[in-house]
């Protein structure tokens, strides 16, 4: 297996050091070559080359099976002009690559129910929801956008839109993925105001019809954000676009216990995916060992799950994750009375050692 490794800035080398140990030992246990390509993204890849996707990193990506991404982004690059900033490194290797489905899975792991944000009762009902994504249209890229001085006064706009090819195979993915879960896809939209909302409901109204064996509803997206907290044990997938999905996909993670916790995958219709921990680049812990690489060696499982068809290799590495937080240890994000406070390097050898 060919692997391109972004680390990118803050924790993202940390973290990325301690998931392709793990990558590494749970290959070498099932007897795979693995090939590991270094390149740079975001603000490390402008201190080093001026720009945040330099065009060998995109030409690596491209010739790999996948690629493992850390984090990207600090407040040392905040000020620079918005072309190159870091973001626009992470931006432009989504779109490059095509990874239209942005897979954000958001499940309360038993061990960690104690830091779940929300009341017990409601922590009962359980978590297990799937956050789908699209991740290379709508306002994030939509034209015209811009500033410009209009009537005297400056004025900022972007384009909301959607061509109907691009709803159509996001919702597929979204109803492919609710088959191998309990068949119910949600799609969030804001289909009471916005023009591009109500092809985007129609679209997934229409694909439905492929999939008659799975059930469709729709939520508009305030209403779906304040339904997250209330009861989210009544979702199963969640199919949304750019801006909706990167809002609601933070929640979801956060209501957890741990944004530390997951990972995300990102695919096309062809070509590597991309993996990488659904967290940022936390620049206030970085450098001092204390960020916790669970995330992105869940990534990893993801990673050898749905770029290489490893199914056991992950089930293995997802299993690891699981006996180290049976063992009790956790990094500060996590921490609860009682419990063992570790590093980012001993818990990633701890799940080293669990696999
Ligand atoms: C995410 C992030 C990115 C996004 C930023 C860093 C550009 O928030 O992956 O959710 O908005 O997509
Ligand atoms: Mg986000």
């Amino acid at each position: 297996m060919k692997i391109c490794v972004l680390p990118g800035d803050g924790i993202g080398p940390e973290i990325t050091d301690q998931a392709l140990k793990v990558l590494l030992t749970v290959a070498e246990k099932f007897g795979h070559a693995v090939e590991l390509d270094e390149q740079r993204i975001g603000g490390s890849a402008i201190d080093a080359t001026g720009v945040p996707l330099p065009e060998e990193t995109v030409e690596a990506c491209k010739g790999a099976d996948a690629v493992l991404l850390g984090a990207v982004g600090g407040p040392k690059w905040d000020t620079l002009d918005p072309a190159i900033r870091p973001e626009k490194g992470l931006l432009g290797i989504r779109k490059a690559l095509g990874l239209f489905a942005n897979l954000r899975p958001a499940a309360l792991f038993p061990q960690l129910r104690s830091a779940c944000l929300l009341r017990p009762d409601i922590v009962e009902r359980g978590v297990d929801l799937l956050v789908i994504r699209e991740l290379t249209g709508g306002i994030y890229f939509g034209e015209p956008r811009g500033v410009e001085v209009r009537d005297g006064e400056r004025t900022g706009f972007n384009t909301m839109i959607y061509r109907e090819s691009e709803v159509r195979r996001i919702a597929r993915v979204a109803f492919e993925a609710a088959r191998k879960r309990r068949r119910k896809v949600c799609s969030v939209d804001k289909a009471n105001v916005l023009d591009v909302s109500r092809v985007w409901r129609e679209v997934m109204v229409e694909t439905a019809a492929e999939f008659p064996d799975v059930e469709l509803s729709h939520m508009y997206v305030d209403n779906a954000a304040m339904q997250l907290v209330r009861d989210p044990s009544q979702f199963d997938v969640l199919v949304t676009g750019n801006l909706f999905g990167d809002i609601l996909s933070d929640e979801a993670a956060v209501i957890t216990g741990s944004i530390g916790m997951l990972p995300s995958a990102s695919l096309g219709e062809s070509g590597p995916g991309l993996y990488e921990p659904i967290h940022g680049s936390a620049p206030d812990i970085a450098g001092q060992d204390l960020a916790n690489p669970l995330a992105t060696i869940l990534s990893v499982a993801m990673l050898l799950r749905y770029s290489l068809g490893l199914e056991e290799e992950a089930r293995t590495v997802e299993r690891a994750v699981e006996r180290t937080l049976d063992q009790g240890l956790r990094t500060g994000d996590i921490m609860e009375p009682g419990k063992a406070r570790v590093k980012g390097s001993e818990m990633g050898a701890a799940v080293l050692a669990n696999l």
